[in-house]
């Protein structure tokens, strides 16, 4: 496993994860928008010299939120989930970050998990946020 900064040359392959793994994914131009941000920060996870995962965000002065973050299906539950939230919340705490942010389906068990491991705590409930209807929680980790 290499965790490696996010560089342009993955937005293709990043958008094509992301398409396969949310039912309302982010397009290619809402990634590359993204990524361009002056405050952007994204990590890739790599097996075989192919990108399976990655995790991109943002920080302003104290604050970090986490925007988006998959790893393959074929390639879950090996730690890149983890991995990659620790490369970002490292990252961050390096730039002064004290919080980082970031919501998630409440029924996203999986995810929820992943972001208990990695320390972030449940802080709010936001009723209705997804297009669906469905309900969001809200987590933060203090650095
Ligand atoms: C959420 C996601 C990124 C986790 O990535 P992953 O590489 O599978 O996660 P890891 O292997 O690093 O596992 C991290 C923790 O997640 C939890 N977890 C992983 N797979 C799980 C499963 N099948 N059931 C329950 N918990 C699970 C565990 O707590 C695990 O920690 P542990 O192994 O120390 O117990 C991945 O499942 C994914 O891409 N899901 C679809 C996209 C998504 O929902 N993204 C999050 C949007 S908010």
């Amino acid at each position: 496993m290499l965790i490696r900064p996010w560089q342009k040359e993955d937005n293709a392959k990043i958008s094509l994860l992301e398409q396969q793994c949310f039912s309302d994914p982010w397009s290619k131009e809402m990634i590359e928008s993204a990524f361009c941000q002056f405050n952007f920060l994204g990590f890739v996870a790599c097996e075989n010299q192919q990108v399976v995962g990655y995790i991109g965000g943002q920080s302003l002065f104290e604050d970090g939120e986490i925007l988006l973050v998959a790893v393959d299906e074929s390639q879950r539950g090996k730690g890149f989930g983890k991995s990659l939230v620790e490369a970002f919340s490292t990252a961050l705490k390096k730039k002064g970050v004290e919080k980082i942010f970031l919501e998630v389906r409440k029924s996203n068990f999986v995810a929820i998990n992943c972001y208990a491991r990695c320390g972030f705590l449940q802080i709010a409930e936001r009723k209705g946020y997804y297009s669906n209807g469905e309900d969001a929680l809200i987590m933060e980790k203090k650095l």
